[in-house]
């Protein structure tokens, strides 16, 4: 008995390889998760699951000013979560889809497109997997979503939103950037209830071990969460860029970068910011 606890701490306490696991639906998509997200996004003051009503308010207005979006033009939001970027956006007139796998997210965005009358094409997929015949202006991937891929994962959906923009189309993505990678720091710690009941409606004890990937620039934030009857695990992993790592990649796939600012507002580059975002356009003979 003692032993088997032994081996479990230390499994508990293992440094996985790197992207070695994916769990991103369990974090999103699980029953009692996806209901705590769901208030973490509609919490306007917030800046958890999305930023805070302010912000987007700033980067919608960017955004369409940014990418003259109108009538004539269509937008696919990567990660729309509950629709609170697809839902303004859609006031511009420009032709709106958003692609998410929280059912309980899409559920509260399509309820409000109909209650404000608005046509919006919510799509519940996982975007790794996302298909259409629709070919967009504009692809937008919003919170450093990018972030928690896999280098594979993230050659895949580069070359997925290349197939699904028009020639001369356009990709906004935000990342966590190295300045952030130094302000993260290795370490162990458990609680019951961790997070204050974020993990399970039921009792548990959670247990949160970080890691840092030095050359890779790479951490993982690893949850295990116990409970009577059943155990998660759950890794959070977080890439973080340079400007130029972020360039080279989106090159190596053939986008052209046009721009890098400070964030999906437009701010400018702050090089202490923990976050950067960069527009990348597909060209025209790709
Ligand atoms: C950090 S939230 C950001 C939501 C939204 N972009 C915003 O800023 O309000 C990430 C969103 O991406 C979704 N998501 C994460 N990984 C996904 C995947 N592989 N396929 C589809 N949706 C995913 C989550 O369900 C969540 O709604």
């Amino acid at each position: 008995m003692t032993m088997n606890m032994y081996l479990q701490l230390q499994e508990i306490n293992r440094r996985p390889a790197l992207f070695e696991h994916y769990t991103a639906a369990e974090l999103w998509t699980d029953e009692h998760t996806s209901s705590k997200m769901l208030d973490h996004h509609l919490n306007g003051s917030s800046d958890f699951s999305s930023r805070n009503t302010e912000f987007v308010e700033r980067s919608v207005s960017w955004i369409v000013r940014r990418f003259g979006l109108a009538e004539n033009k269509s937008v696919a939001d990567f990660g729309c979560g509950p629709g609170l970027y697809t839902t303004r956006l859609a006031a511009s007139g420009a032709d709106i889809t958003g692609i998410d796998f929280s059912e309980r997210s899409l559920r509260y965005a399509r309820e409000r497109a109909q209650s404000n009358g608005m046509s919006i094409d919510y799509v519940c997929s996982n975007y790794l997997d996302f298909e259409s015949d629709k070919r967009f202006d504009l692809i937008t991937l919003i919170m450093c979503d990018f972030c928690a891929l896999s280098p594979d994962q993230r050659r895949a959906l580069l070359d997925k939103f290349l197939v699904h923009l028009k020639e001369g189309g356009t990709v906004l993505l935000d990342v966590y950037s190295l300045r952030a990678f130094d302000s993260r720091e290795e370490h162990a710690t458990y609680a019951h209830n961790l997070l204050d009941g974020f993990w399970s409606s039921a009792p548990y004890f959670g247990f949160l071990t970080t890691f840092k990937y030095g050359s890779e620039k790479v951490v993982l934030d690893k949850y295990t969460i116990v409970e009577e009857r059943r155990v998660r695990t759950i890794y959070n992993w977080l890439q973080y860029f340079s400007v130029e790592a972020l360039s080279a990649e989106l090159e190596g796939r053939g986008f052209v970068v046009n721009d890098v600012v400070g964030d999906v507002a437009g701010a400018t580059v702050d090089p202490e910011a923990h976050e950067f975002a960069i527009v990348a356009r597909k060209p025209v003979d790709v």
